[in-house]
């Protein structure tokens, strides 16, 4: 990935200790500025501090752009919602790993590498036996995602030359291990992939044919979940996908890279959100429907409580995929001829909540997690299994993300600096002799 072409004539100045140095700025497609602050610590001895890496690019990537201040994402150069009204997960796959849309031709080869994946070996079937009743899926997910590692090790020395190979094993594989762990969650006997069945339609199919009562494929609902996945696909360097970059940066291979993204993503902050959101809301419900209390929570400085779904590190503006979601979210209940309370409850809050200064002030808007859990929940897909959905359609973007790692001269190990606040030095005591608290300090 060639910078210099990004370089700009102007410079950026600091002054430290009376002195003033100056550091590089690059321009981004869309004309965000940043600055080049690698020379710093060798020019000047300081590192920056950043928590959360708030105002720390961490890389270039031509891979997704999302501007929080006018609530746009696109892919690749594709607007969100072009990409949701037109294509199937398959293709935005195929788009996020590849660069390009797939022709005809490439799609069908990129399918039947997934069809050819799709089983797992059956020693890893037996794998699912072993964990506890009641286990979190999102354990089991990241479990079983690393151990491919094991059971695929010819992909991990020449990863680039194989990155094919990979991401469709990855994508059909995630789809199966997905659906098998809610099939042992459930204690029923697992159906395997069906190669004339589209991505969605085969996992639906995993997840809820029975011998005694075949799964007839919905196309309303497979549409759905492909809109779903698609939204989730990409989303720069948050969380997880930082995660995999760091964890890839030592040079570990995509499965286990990925496993780690997993984890990253289960927390409540980042793709945990939306079973927390469902959580809330049936709370709610279950008590009467008074969201204003909650609401009155989420505003009081002393409450640790915040109001799910709402709120995001980029946006500051509607969440460009919170808006087809809701649209979404009507037009299944719509059509499937469901009613649920959630979503009035749901819609009831947001209004409220655009409303009212204390979200107003702080840029809260509804993101892409407020309205998800109620489509999965109408498509049938219970609560602890939305982070596992979250995952399976992050995937393609973490592959892409791992990929274009991989494939850049300016990669380097991941290795931030800190502000050392601890203890200069302390005297020693030997065990017998420490009796204070204090002398923990000294
Ligand atoms: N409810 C009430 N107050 C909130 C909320 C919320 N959901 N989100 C942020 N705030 C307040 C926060 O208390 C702070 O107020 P003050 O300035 O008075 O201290 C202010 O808004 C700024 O919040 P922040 O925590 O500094 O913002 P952040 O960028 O660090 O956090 C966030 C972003 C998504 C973690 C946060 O908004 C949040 O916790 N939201 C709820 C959880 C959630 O919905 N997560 C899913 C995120 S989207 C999925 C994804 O892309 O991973």
């Amino acid at each position: 990935m060639d910078l210099k072409k990004r370089v700009m004539a102007e410079k950026a100045k600091l002054t430290i200790d009376g002195e003033t140095y100056e550091l590089p700025v690059l321009e981004s497609t869309f004309g965000d500025k940043a600055i080049d602050i690698s020379s710093l610590r060798q020019r000047t001895g300081c590192v920056t501090l950043d928590y959360g890496y708030m105002n720390t690019g961490s890389c270039a990537s031509a891979i997704t752009y999302l501007d929080g201040k006018q609530g746009t994402l696109n892919y690749r150069g594709y607007p969100i919602e072009t990409l949701a009204a037109e294509c199937s997960f398959v293709e935005v796959s195929y788009l996020l790993i590849n660069g390009c849309l797939p022709t005809e031709n490439e799609l069908r080869n990129f399918k039947g590498m997934m069809n050819k994946y799709a089983l797992m070996h059956e020693d890893m079937v037996h794998f699912f036996d072993r964990f506890p009743a009641g286990s979190p899926p999102m354990s089991i997910l990241s479990s079983m995602v690393n151990t491919l590692s094991a059971f695929y090790p010819e992909m991990i020395n020449n990863p680039l030359e194989q990155i094919d190979k990979m991401a469709a094993r990855l994508l059909s594989k995630v789809r199966t291990i997905a659906a098998f762990s809610y099939k042992k969650s459930l204690g029923q006997p697992l159906t395997y992939p069906r190669p004339d069945y589209s991505y969605c339609a085969n996992f639906l199919n995993m997840m809820f044919d029975l011998p005694v009562s075949p799964y007839e494929v919905n196309p309303v609902i497979v549409n759905a979940l492909d809109k779903l996945l698609i939204l989730h696909a990409d989303h720069e360097q948050n969380c997880s996908t930082s995660t995999v970059r760091l964890v890839g940066s030592a040079h570990v291979n995509l499965y286990a890279s990925i496993s780690a993204g997993i984890s990253a993503l289960w927390g409540p902050l980042h793709g945990g959100a939306n079973q927390a959101v469902m959580d809330m809301l049936e709370r709610i419900h279950l008590e009467g429907g008074n969201y204003k209390k909650y609401i009155d929570k989420a505003k009081d400085p002393n409450d640790s409580f915040r109001l799910v779904g709402f709120g995001h590190r980029v946006y500051k503006n509607h969440d460009p995929r919170s808006r087809i979601l809701k649209k979404l979210c009507d037009e299944v209940l719509q059509t499937l001829n469901l009613s649920n309370p959630l979503l009035d409850l749901a819609k009831e809050i947001e209004e409220v909540a655009l409303r009212d200064d204390y979200f107003v002030e702080r840029h809260l808007y509804p993101n892409v997690d407020f309205y998800s859990g109620i489509i999965y929940k109408s498509i049938g897909i219970p609560n602890d299994m939305f982070t596992v959905m979250f995952a399976l359609g992050r995937l393609p973007g973490w592959i892409a993300h791992w990929k274009e790692m991989w494939d850049d001269e300016n990669w380097r190990i991941g290795r931030p600096r800190q502000l050392y606040i601890g203890p200069k030095q302390r005297r020693f005591v030997a065990i017998g002799d420490r009796k204070v608290c204090d002398e923990r300090f000294s």
